[in-house]
Formats: C-alpha cells, sequence, structure tokens
C-alpha cells in the first residue's frame, strides 16, 4: 500500500516552462523569453509607485486577516473596473468579486465546484498547461480539442463541430483572451460568431450545463483596433441562456505588473440572483477550506493602485512599451520574411507569439539550438510549436531574436 491518495498517485509536477526558464537562466548571457512576465534589462517591468505604496501602509492596515471574499473596498473597486472595461454588460447581473490567490486559484475553484470526473472540458489545440493539472490530473474532466486555426484564420467552424459532438451533459467552455500561448484575440466579428454558435448549443441542448470561464489573465493587452475585445463584453447575451453560466477570471498578476503578489477574483454573470447568492457562499466555503483567506497586503496595495493616478499612469505606459515591441516584432517578422521560413500563428494581443517548425524539426531540439548556439531561451512546447514571450524582449532583442530564429532554421 503507497503513502499516496489516489491524487497523490495522480499528481506529476509537469516539465513545463518553468524548467525551461530554469535551464535558460543557467546558460551565460542567454535571454530568457520563456515565461509569462514582462521585463525590461532583463529585470522586472514594474510600476515603480508601488514601492512608495508599500512604504506607506502601516501595520493595522494590512496585519489582519481579511474575510475569505476579501476586503469590501478592493471587491467594490474591482467590480467598478469590470463595469468600467465592459460596456454592454447589465451591473445587476455581475455578482461581486471575490478574490483569489491568484488567477489560478480562480481556475481550480470554479473547476472544482462546478466540474467532476466525466463532466467535459473543450480547450483549443494550444492551451495554458496548467488548465490539465486542474482539470484532468485532479479532476478527470474529459478533455476535447478544437483546432484554433485553419489556414492562419480563427477556426469557428471545427470549435462548432467539436462543441456539437460532445455527448456529456456538462461541459466546460475555457475561453482564454489574449490566448496564451497563441496572443490572439478574436475580431468583433469572430467573437459575434462564436456567440451565436454557443447560443444555438445551449438552446439546443437544453439538458446540458454550460460554464463558460473566461481567462483574462493578460486583459487589457489588446494591440489591434477590431481585436479589442473584452470575452465577457463581447459574449454577455449569453447571460439569456439559463443553462450557461459565465464566470470572469482574472487579476492583477499581469494586468498590473504584479506577478508576485498574487490576487487574483471571480466573478459571475447571471441573472439568476438566487445562484448568485448560492455561488458565492459555496466559493467562500471552497476557499475557506483551501487558503482560508487571501493576503491582505496584497489587497491594500491594490486598493491604493486602483486609486492611483501616478499608478495607473505607469500601467498604461508599461502597457505601451509592450505594444510598442509588438509592433516592431510585425515589422522584423514581415522585414525578415520568417513566414516563408515557418507558419507564425496569428496574434494581436498579450505577451506571446507561437511558431509551428516544419515537420522535419523537434521544437525541443530547435529549443536547444536556439538556447545554446544563439542564447535565446524560448519555450517549447509540444513537439512542433515553440512560444516566444516578447513581453521579455527589449527592443533591440526583437530584432536579434527574429534574425536568430531564421539563421537557426538556415542552418539546420
Ligand atoms: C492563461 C493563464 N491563465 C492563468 C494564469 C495564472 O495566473 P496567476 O499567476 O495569477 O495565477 C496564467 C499565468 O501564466 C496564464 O497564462
Amino acid at each position: 500500500m503507497s503513502f499516496f491518495s489516489k491524487l497523490g498517485k495522480d499528481m506529476i509536477l509537469p516539465p513545463d516552462v518553468l524548467i525551461q526558464s530554469k535551464e535558460t537562466n543557467s546558460v551565460d548571457g542567454a535571454i530568457n523569453a520563456t515565461i509569462g512576465m514582462a521585463t525590461e534589462n532583463g529585470k522586472v517591468m514594474k510600476i515603480k509607485e508601488i514601492e512608495s505604496i508599500i512604504k506607506n501602509l502601516n501595520f493595522f492596515e494590512y496585519l489582519p486577516y481579511s474575510p475569505t471574499t476579501g476586503t469590501d473596498n478592493i471587491r467594490k473597486l474591482w467590480k467598478e473596473k469590470i463595469i468600467k472595461e465592459n460596456k454592454n454588460i447589465n451591473p445587476d447581473y455581475l455578482s461581486t468579486p471575490i478574490a483569489t490567490t491568484g488567477i489560478t486559484q480562480a481556475i481550480d475553484t470554479v473547476a472544482n465546484l462546478f466540474s467532476q470526473k466525466g463532466d467535459a472540458l473543450l480547450l483549443p489545440d494550444l492551451f495554458w498547461a496548467n488548465y490539465l493539472q486542474i482539470f484532468t490530473i485532479k479532476l478527470k474532466n474529459n478533455i476535447y480539442k478544437y483546432n484554433q486555426f485553419e489556414d492562419n484564420k480563427y477556426d469557428l467552424k471545427n470549435i462548432e463541430f467539436i462543441l456539437n459532438n460532445i455527448k456529456e451533459d456538462k461541459i466546460t467552455i475555457l475561453l482564454n483572451f489574449p490566448n496564451n500561448p497563441t496572443g490572439y484575440t478574436p475580431s468583433t466579428e469572430e467573437f459575434e460568431k462564436l456567440t451565436n454558435i454557443i447560443k444555438q448549443f445551449t438552446n439546443k441542448n437544453k439538458n446540458k450545463k454550460i460554464i463558460i470561464i473566461c481567462d483574462d489573465a493578460y486583459f487589457g493587452l489588446f494591440f489591434e483596433e477590431n481585436h479589442n475585445n473584452s470575452t465577457l463584453n463581447s459574449m454577455h447575451t449569453l447571460v439569456d441562456c439559463e443553462n450557461c453560466l459565465i464566470a470572469k477570471l482574472d487579476g492583477i498578476t499581469k494586468e498590473f505588473y504584479s506577478w508576485g503578489l498574487r490576487l487574483g477574483f471571480v466573478t459571475f454573470y447571471t441573472k439568476n440572483s438566487n445562484l448568485k447568492i448560492e455561488i458565492e457562499n459555496k466559493v467562500q466555503g471552497f476557499l475557506r477550506s483551501s487558503t482560508s483567506s487571501n493576503s491582505t497586503l496584497a489587497q491594500k496595495i491594490t486598493e491604493k493602485i486602483l486609486t492611483n493616478d501616478k499608478a495607473i499612469d505607469e500601467k498604461n505606459n508599461n502597457d505601451k512599451i509592450i505594444l510598442e515591441r509588438y509592433k516592431l516584432l510585425k515589422e522584423i517578422i514581415n522585414k525578415e520574411k520568417l513566414n516563408t521560413l515557418v507558419k507564425i500563428l496569428p496574434f494581436n494581443s498579450g505577451y506571446f507569439f507561437t511558431i509551428k517548425l516544419p515537420n522535419k524539426i523537434n521544437a525541443e531540439d530547435f529549443r536547444k539550438k536556439l538556447l545554446y548556439e544563439y542564447h535565446f531561451g524560448v519555450y517549447a512546447m509540444d513537439e512542433s510549436h515553440i512560444r516566444i514571450a516578447f513581453s521579455c524582449l527589449d527592443n533591440e532583442n526583437i530584432i536579434n531574436i527574429i534574425k536568430s530564429i531564421k539563421k537557426c532554421l538556415l542552418n539546420y
């Protein structure tokens, strides 16, 4: 008999991005474009004002426990922020956000409260690997994957086809825009079509319950006009489907350049006010039995960030730096004609872009060659895709990485 429980036996530490990032850091002079952070000159990109916010906090503000759901003030401020940034929604249907330990805990909470063994999870073919830890290793959901792109266009037909072939009665649809790893956010028209696909499906299958998770980790980093779309805002009419529940998961991690503060939020959008109350109690109970309550320090800092013009200006400036990197990246990709050598998946937002390598090149081999011969670390996601975090690349390195990838490919 083993010491481990069934879950303990199943649990793994995946050989994922953190290991590849560690390897990159061990190579002298290598530039790290593996991880989901934003950096400048190799150091974390920051909102400097946070330092004076922290210095001016007093013990009595941050030492006490906060309520399990989060401080009243942060919950109110975050709700106001969501309402301001999602003009189409009806504030009456929006629950008050509940604070979680990072967005990861928000996902884990929703996954645990609404899905279990034998339920279905619908994902694109490329996705944030941690979803699998939560939904399959812990919860034994059945995974259905659709192609995100066909001929480098958002593949709505495939989403519709796969969704309509799901037999399970409980389905979680996980939408993550701006997307990790591709950096794609659908256009306004694509969002409209996607909403209709889900609406038709839910209306046709009244016996099924559909949970829509909007993983908004990279919210706000939208770089193209027609793709400047919040998922909740674009899909808000799904609230009319009684068998559909929408959850918006977001946080300060990437939005406020505060990866280590570990503050996320879970917010629901539903017309059913009794359900809203019931869900709030259940989420509270779930958090009570895991982290009990969130860091009061992180919440107090965030309250001050959200009400401090200087901090907001700095956040907007950082967003602009990433936008400029995006523009330069597009320019240099075109100039070097990189798409004649590899398939660059469509991207218009967020931290990343993804390359599909030619069949004869293995992604892990390519990653190693690029790292040890050209001193750039990227993330090999599977056999054929590499993800590059341009959020970690200063302008000169954006130019250099594209040239290095090209050379590396030509020298294969
Ligand atoms: C798509 C996506 N969702 C969620 C998270 C988790 O965010 P957090 O660090 O707030 O837990 C990440 C982090 O990289 C992510 O890329």
